[in-house]
């Protein structure tokens, strides 16, 4: 049987203008990431500085706006100063957060040559675990002041005598999390986070600052947290932070292809914090969302227990990513286009050999894993204008969730360039899903490519050796008379390209 859905698609359904940078990743210093993933110097690949160009090639496939860094959890130890100057006088320190060794041979000055060349901004992050506002202000005058201070100076006296401009800056890292390092309570964390966005802002009031919002959706104190870090940092900050991760720990695909639900119902009650937090505060000013950790995260949970602590690179949440896992990510690249009027960055939680869509053997290739696809095809093709796709689509319930739509879809216009996107998973695990959608407003328009990525075997995977899971682009998209009909195959990710 086909299951059948309509779909309205019309270019004045505006949800809003799509910043680039929701398509942003991350890269911290933990597991292979920095050493062994980005940063290889042994190996054949490697330019001058020692990065892979493998791998880099890969990272400007997929076309990544800004990157997210040094971390996460490692952040919440770190000392930036020890990551600059002369590489043999650097130290070598435990990083608490990951039980691992960081040598610091790549620290802030190489990671932003590493980002330039893979044509990335970077969102920089500062400590307000065990650091604080002098680190921090110290910190944006090494990399954005000019000259003629004691920071700058420094940074032109390693060679880099134009300023870095980091426009985008984390206050911290999961403050709200008791796993990390000099965990606060909101008013403690809230009240440092104000403190020090005032000094950096100081420095460099070209800046925006991103807040931390909650772990995930389930903390305790979510909710909470966010009211009361907004009630301190409201007039200084430019974002609020969301993170979340899932995985199919129950082996329940219909639960756990509705998951990006449960980040549609994320995103929509932290703008709902963040405008009750504007109204009680009189404020003209709108604080927008940074998704800035979210992807699948599971498979590697229980082996790295196993690992052997105190180790430099070892090889930590290397997720192998299946199928159904490139379904999901799909998903929730959708969940962040749908609110693209609020969500103005995002970062998929990471980019190389940690929870990542490209992965590296030593000494050997890079290779894509399943989720690589959905990400690239949202990053190229997911530019321009968020148009509300009004869907009529069948539906089901499973264990978390009631009424999930078989049909996941968003659609994109570019205006200029007078292309019109539409991206779908098919949810059904049966049944190809056969859409019909009126796109009478895009007259002209014609169906270029229709993009699927799909397989039998939901458990299968990529691997340095093999690559099961790849898109092809045979789907049957057509458009006739301002109508758009396609079948979507059962459990599939599909991209169907318009343009006049
Ligand atoms: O991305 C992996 C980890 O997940 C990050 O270090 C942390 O912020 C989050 O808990």
């Amino acid at each position: 049987m086909v299951q059948k859905a309509k779909v309205m698609i019309d270019k004045e359904f505006v949800i809003g203008e799509i910043d680039k940078r929701i398509y942003g990743s991350f890269i911290e210093h933990l597991g292979r990431a920095v050493y062994e993933g980005i940063y290889e110097p042994e190996h054949p690949s490697a330019d001058e500085q020692g990065f892979r160009t493998d791998v880099i090639e890969l990272v400007k496939e997929l076309n990544v706006p800004i990157i997210r860094y040094p971390g996460g959890n490692f952040l919440s130890g770190y000392n930036w100063e020890d990551g600059v100057g002369p590489v043999s006088e650097r130290p070598k320190r435990l990083d608490l957060a990951w039980r691992a060794t960081e040598p610091n041979v790549i620290g802030t000055n190489e990671f932003i040559d590493w980002a330039n060349k893979v044509n990335a901004e970077v969102n920089m992050a500062v400590n307000l675990g065990t650091r604080g506002i002098d680190a921090a202000r110290n910190l944006v005058e090494f990399c954005n002041h000019p000259s003629g201070s004691y920071w700058s100076d420094l940074r032109i006296s390693h060679g880099y005598k134009d300023p870095h401009k980091i426009k985008t800056w984390c206050l911290g890292n999961e403050m709200d999390g008791p796993w990390q390092i000099g965990h606060k309570t909101a008013t403690e964390y809230g009240r440092l986070a104000a403190e020090t966005a005032k000094a950096m802002k100081w420095v460099d009031p070209s800046i925006e600052l991103v807040a931390c919002g909650s772990s995930n959706r389930h903390m305790p104190t979510f909710a909470a947290w966010e009211a009361e870090v907004l009630e301190h940092t409201y007039e200084h900050v430019e974002f609020i932070s969301l993170h979340t991760y899932y995985g199919n720990r129950d082996n329940d695909l219909a639960n756990y292809l509705a998951q990006s639900l449960d980040m549609d119902q994320f995103i929509y009650s932290v703008i709902s914090i963040a405008d009750y937090i504007k109204a009680k505060k009189r404020s003209k000013k709108t604080i927008h969302l940074s998704f800035d950790e979210w992807n699948v995260w599971y498979h590697s949970r229980e082996s790295d227990k196993q690992l052997e602590p105190w180790t430099t690179a070892p090889p930590q949440l290397e997720d192998i990513y299946n199928f159904e896992d490139a379904l999901l990510v799909g998903s929730m690249l959708m969940s962040l286009l749908r609110r693209a009027d609020r969500v103005k960055i995002a970062c998929l939680a990471q980019l190389v050999n940690v929870i990542a869509p490209i992965m590296t053997k030593k000494g050997e290739e890079v290779w894509k894993q399943t989720i690589f696809y959905p990400y690239m095809h949202a990053s190229l093709y997911g530019r321009g204008t968020a148009l509300q796709t009004v869907v009529s689509s069948p539906k089901y319930d499973c264990r978390d969730f009631t009424d999930v739509p078989f049909l996941d879809t968003v659609t994109v216009y570019h205006e200029e360039e007078e292309t019109l996107t539409l991206f779908a998973v098919n949810r059904h695990q049966e049944e190809t899903l056969k859409i019909d959608c009126d796109i009478r407003s895009f007259e002209g328009y014609t169906v270029k490519e229709h993009i699927v990525l799909e397989n039998k075997d939901v458990k299968a995977t990529n691997q340095h050796n093999h690559s099961n899971v790849v898109p092809h682009n045979n789907g049957d998209a057509i458009s006739n008379g301002g109508y758009l009909t396609a079948n979507l195959p059962k459990l599939s990710w599909n991209v169907i390209r318009l343009s006049k």
